[in-house]
């Protein structure tokens, strides 16, 4: 008989269950919203990126149905070849002007948005100087270019500049941070990296995924909220969190966005999105506009949830956005606590290693604009009962 070539993925599922890590993929059986429905029980839901409730806003949802009616399901082609629609013109020329830049190009994804511009601009001949906790889709990009990848620690600027020292003037040279890293919940060090990159003639690059609809006024970015305009070269945004839809798209010069027409990858080799995701993202973008009490409403959810979580003795880490990790130490422990809070009616997902260090596994947290006060004091006397029966307050 055959033996099974893939038997070796197997073993290593095996040892994810004997480390208590192994994952069953949670079932969403409504709509992502505050409280909803995950395998059959119903929960205050703290582990979506719908910062503002806009997965379920009556504009997007009447936008994405009359989408469908003026101009079918699908594209039909990438965007070089036939799938270039006129929503998704008008969506990247909005974009623009909501970021203050030249252009926009909208990808399919975030993730697309950054492997696809990294692994294009630079070259094996460049090099691309990372912070340690940026987003894996960077890191992919880097991987992707075949530049050399220099790694600094976590928001460490002198590390980054000690290794901008030891590089050849000549070199071409990316610097690249998350806006907001993504598991703590942390600001990359916008205005410091600006400096640097200027001192050192580097292109400076920042993911502003978990940014995008939550930091700078009406959502504008990391870039707006520290003052930035003009000194960040490729502003990467998500419309798949805040903006409640999906995509990713690059705000930059001209000239720029013309060069990923011709050789973002992803831009070039993969269907465009159905126009329903175009219009709901330009929906998205006149709620930012005209509703912006929607963002006030997140961040005071945002500091209530935060100082209840803190008040009560967690380990919060050094958020400074609406994410919030609850940190639990190791992997198992991580996810006994998001099984024990899922029991008591509230989900938070447990996040242990590779996606973070070893001893750091956590619960995220995220809050919405549309929880509820009452929601999140549920949430908060959940997180007491299970917290003091693990010992971890
Ligand atoms: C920091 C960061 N960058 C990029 C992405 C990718 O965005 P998207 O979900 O739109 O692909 C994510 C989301 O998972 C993220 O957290």
């Amino acid at each position: 008989m055959r033996q099974d070539p893939l038997a070796y993925l197997t073993a290593e599922l095996d040892t994810l269950r004997e480390q208590g890590l192994y994952r069953r993929l949670r079932i969403l059986e409504g709509r992502q919203q505050a409280t909803t429905v995950f395998d059959g029980r119903s929960v205050v839901n703290l582990s979506s990126n719908n910062y503002l409730g806009l997965t379920t806003h009556p504009r997007l949802i009447e936008a994405a149905i009359q989408a469908i009616r003026d101009f079918g399901v699908g594209s039909g082609s990438v965007r070089t070849i036939a799938g270039t629609m006129s929503l998704h013109m008008e969506l990247e020329r909005r974009l623009a002007a909501f970021k203050h830049t030249e252009a926009v190009v909208v990808f399919q994804s975030g993730f697309a948005a950054n492997a696809g511009t990294v692994s294009s601009v630079l070259t094996k001949e460049d090099v691309v100087i990372s912070d340690s906790l940026n987003h894996a889709s960077i890191i992919d990009g880097c991987r992707l270019s075949r530049a050399a990848i220099k790694v600094f620690p976590h928001k460490d600027v002198d590390a980054a500049r000690a290794i901008l020292r030891d590089l050849p003037a000549s070199q071409r040279k990316l610097l690249i941070t998350d806006g907001v890293f993504s598991m703590d919940g942390d600001l990359g060090p916008l205005p410091a990296l600006c400096d640097l990159a200027e001192e050192f003639g580097c292109i400076m690059m920042v993911d502003d995924a978990h940014a995008s609809g939550v930091f700078g006024r009406n959502g504008r970015g990391t870039v707006d909220h520290f003052h930035m305009h003009g000194r960040v070269d490729i502003q990467v945004g998500t419309l798949s969190k805040a903006f409640g839809s999906l995509g990713g798209y690059v705000a930059g010069s001209k000239d720029l966005i013309e060069f990923l027409y011709h050789r973002g990858r992803p831009f070039l080799f993969s269907t465009s999105h159905p126009p329903s995701v175009a219009a709901t993202c330009l929906a998205a973008l006149d709620v930012l506009e005209q509703e912006p009490e929607i963002i006030e409403r997140l961040w005071d959810n945002t500091r209530f949830f935060k100082a209840g979580l803190t008040s009560l003795g967690f380990d919060t880490g050094i958020s400074e956005s609406p994410i919030t990790p609850v940190i639990a130490g190791e992997g198992s422990r991580a996810m006994e606590l998001s099984d024990r809070l899922f029991r008591e009616g509230v989900f938070a997902q447990g996040i242990a290693f590779p996606t973070v260090a070893k001893d750091k596994a956590r619960v995220r947290t995220i809050v919405t604009a549309t929880h509820t006060k009452d929601e999140l004091q549920f949430a908060l006397d959940a997180f007491k009962k299970v917290g003091s029966e693990l010992g971890l307050i």
